[in-house]
């Protein structure tokens, strides 16, 4: 009998918060290694989940086409190569890219996010989290969009997860003062503890705009928005005179069945000259290889530090995605399916 290749696909778009009730566990047989020039059959080894997948459901307009009903669910996975037809990428090599919600898949041809190798030695769960979209966001959104200088205040919002935590450090490193905020007294320490941010608010038992005056009395320079909603209004009310904000996500509004009323201290942009700009992080994919050298870099020097959680079982994909719209994840949020063959 041939072998099969499980798929979680989407067959239905969600009203609300998104859940396993809108995809369908399916067996199809696996892709035919009759490949074409360039491509690979890879076994999926990981995947990785973003907050995203929640906008890449909805049937808009938006930098990435809806994901088709029908069709298996777009995510980032790491894999290895199980037979090959690209002499960059022969049978064993590891590589990172759209796998989709499935076991296996063919990579190496056109696509969004073309199938790249990992550098030798690097762990699947190391590649998604460290080297993958969600630190090259962070990279990438605060440096070219949100511009710090040293000694300048950095706020992040969603400030413990994959992203957030390295908005924090890299603003660390480049010599700011750094305020997060996340959810939960254990998100917060662990940004104090390990990430070494001067002061951490937990949004769920604080108020924002109360701690914000006391922690950081001069304003703020900088602000790297992963939330959206009330926390970017308070925010905006503490900027300085030329700020930047990074509008990176808006993960509080994302299930929400009515579109949420904008800021209402929008004017403040204007009085103080501050900047708030968007951003999607595949814009800068042609300068990837620039962020994983100096994440690279910081990593080696310890400056660098990251949490994996890793769920397990193929079943479990859906209820994974949730996880990240309850708070559940610490750090980058991924689910093993398999180990590499040596
Ligand atoms: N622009 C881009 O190119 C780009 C690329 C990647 C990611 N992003 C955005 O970056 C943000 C973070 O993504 P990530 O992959 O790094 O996920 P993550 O931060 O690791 O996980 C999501 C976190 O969001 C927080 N959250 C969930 N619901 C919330 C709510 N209602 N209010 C406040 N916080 C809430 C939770 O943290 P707490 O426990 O602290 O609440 C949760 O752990 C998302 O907005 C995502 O869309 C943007």
């Amino acid at each position: 009998m041939s072998q099969m290749n499980r798929q979680w696909l989407l067959t239905a778009r969600p009203t609300g918060m998104i859940g396993p009730e809108h995809f369908e566990l399916v067996e199809t047989p696996m892709p035919e290694p009759d490949l074409d020039e360039g491509e690979v059959l890879i076994k999926v080894l990981m995947l990785g989940f973003d907050p995203a997948m929640r906008g890449w459901v909805e049937d808009l307009p938006s930098y990435l086409p809806p994901v088709e009903l029908g069709t298996p669910m777009r995510g980032s996975g790491v894999g290895q190569v199980i037979a090959s037809h690209n002499e960059a990428m022969p049978v064993g090599t590891l590589v990172q890219g759209l796998t989709n919600w499935q076991e296996y898949c063919i990579g190496g041809g056109s696509s969004v996010m073309p199938m790249q190798p990992l550098p030798p030695g690097t762990a699947p769960g190391t590649a998604l989290a460290a080297f993958g979209t969600t630190a090259f966001t962070a990279y990438f959104g605060l440096l070219d969009v949100g511009q710090p200088k040293q000694g300048e205040t950095v706020l992040v919002s969603g400030a413990a997860g994959a992203t957030g935590s390295f908005v924090a450090q890299i603003a660390r490193i480049k010599g700011c003062k750094v305020i997060g905020i996340a959810g939960g007294p254990e998100k917060c320490q662990w940004l104090k503890d390990a990430c070494h941010v001067d002061h951490a608010i937990d949004y769920k038992s604080e108020n924002i705009d109360a701690r914000l005056s006391e922690v950081c009395p001069e304003g703020i320079d900088v602000f790297f928005d992963n939330v959206g909603g009330a926390t970017l209004e308070t925010a905006i009310g503490h900027m300085r005179e030329f700020g930047r904000i990074a509008l990176c996500g808006g993960i509080s509004g994302y299930n929400d069945t009515e579109p949420a009323a904008g800021p209402s201290n929008l004017m403040d942009l204007v009085k103080f000259r501050i900047r708030m700009q968007g951003f999607i992080v595949i814009d800068y994919m042609d300068r990837f290889p620039e962020a994983a050298a100096q994440l690279a870099q910081w990593i080696e020097a310890g400056e660098l530090v990251w949490r994996e959680d890793i769920q397990e079982g193929f079943e479990n994909v859906p209820a994974t995605l949730q996880r990240l719209f309850k708070g559940q994840n610490q750090g980058k949020q991924m689910l093993k399916l398999a180990d590499p063959q040596p």
